[in-house]
C-alpha cells in the first residue's frame, strides 16, 4: 500500500496536496498570505531531488504522501504529509509516517523535525499521538509555525 514514488507520480502527488492544503489551510491562513496552489510542478520536481517521496495508495489512486529529506548524518525532515479530504482520519497519515520513521532508522538517522502551523490543531494532535513533541515556535502573521520533533529508537544491528 505504501511505496516509495517515482517521478512519474508526480502529477498524481501535486494534486493530492494542493487540493488537501485548500480544504485544511484556506480557513486559517489570512487571504493574502494563502499560496494556492501550495506548490507548482516545477517546485515538485525540485523538491524531488532532494528528499524522497513515499506514497499510500488506495484502489490504485495516491490518497496520501509524506516526504523525508535527510539534513544530516543523524537527522532528517519530515515534509508534505498530506491525505486526500474524505480518506482522513483513517489511519493513512499515521502509516505514511510511521514508514518514514522505519526508512529513516535503516538509514542511520536518529532524530526527525518538522514544521506545522500552530492553529492547525488536527496536524499538532496528529504529530504528539506518533510521538513528536513541541521544541520552538516562530512568529507569523497567522499566529505560529511550530518545530517538532521525535528521536528514534536505534534498530538492533546484525553484527
Ligand atoms: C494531518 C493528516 C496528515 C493526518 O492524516 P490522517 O490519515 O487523517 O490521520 P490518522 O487517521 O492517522 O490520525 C491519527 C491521529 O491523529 C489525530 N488527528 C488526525 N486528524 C485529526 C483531526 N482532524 N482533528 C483532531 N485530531 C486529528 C487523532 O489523534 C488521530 O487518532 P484518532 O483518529 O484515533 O483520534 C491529515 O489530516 C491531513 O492531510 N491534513 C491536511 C494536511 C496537513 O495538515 N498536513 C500536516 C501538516 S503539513
Amino acid at each position: 500500500m505504501i511505496e516509495r514514488a517515482c517521478i512519474d507520480n508526480a502529477e498524481e502527488i501535486l494534486s493530492v496536496i494542493n487540493k488537501s492544503n485548500r480544504e485544511a489551510y484556506k480557513s486559517i491562513i489570512p487571504k493574502e498570505y494563502f499560496k494556492e496552489p501550495v506548490l507548482s510542478i516545477e517546485e515538485l520536481l525540485k523538491d524531488f531531488e532532494r528528499m524522497t517521496f513515499y506514497v499510500y495508495r488506495r484502489k490504485d489512486r495516491i490518497v496520501g504522501v509524506a516526504a523525508l529529506q535527510i539534513e544530516s548524518r543523524e537527522t532528517g525532515r519530515i515534509h508534505w504529509v498530506y491525505v486526500l479530504p474524505g480518506y482522513q482520519r483513517k489511519g493513512i497519515g499515521t502509516a505514511l509516517v510511521t514508514h518514514v520513521e522505519r526508512e529513516a532508522r535503516e538509514m542511520g538517522l536518529r532524530k526527525l523535525r518538522l514544521l506545522t502551523v500552530g492553529k492547525a490543531k488536527w496536524a499538532v494532535n496528529f504529530y504528539r499521538k506518533l510521538g513528536y513533541y513541541l521544541v520552538n515556535k516562530v512568529e507569523k502573521p497567522w499566529g505560529f509555525d511550530v518545530f517538532m520533533e521525535k528521536k528514534l529508537q536505534i534498530l538492533n544491528r546484525c553484527k
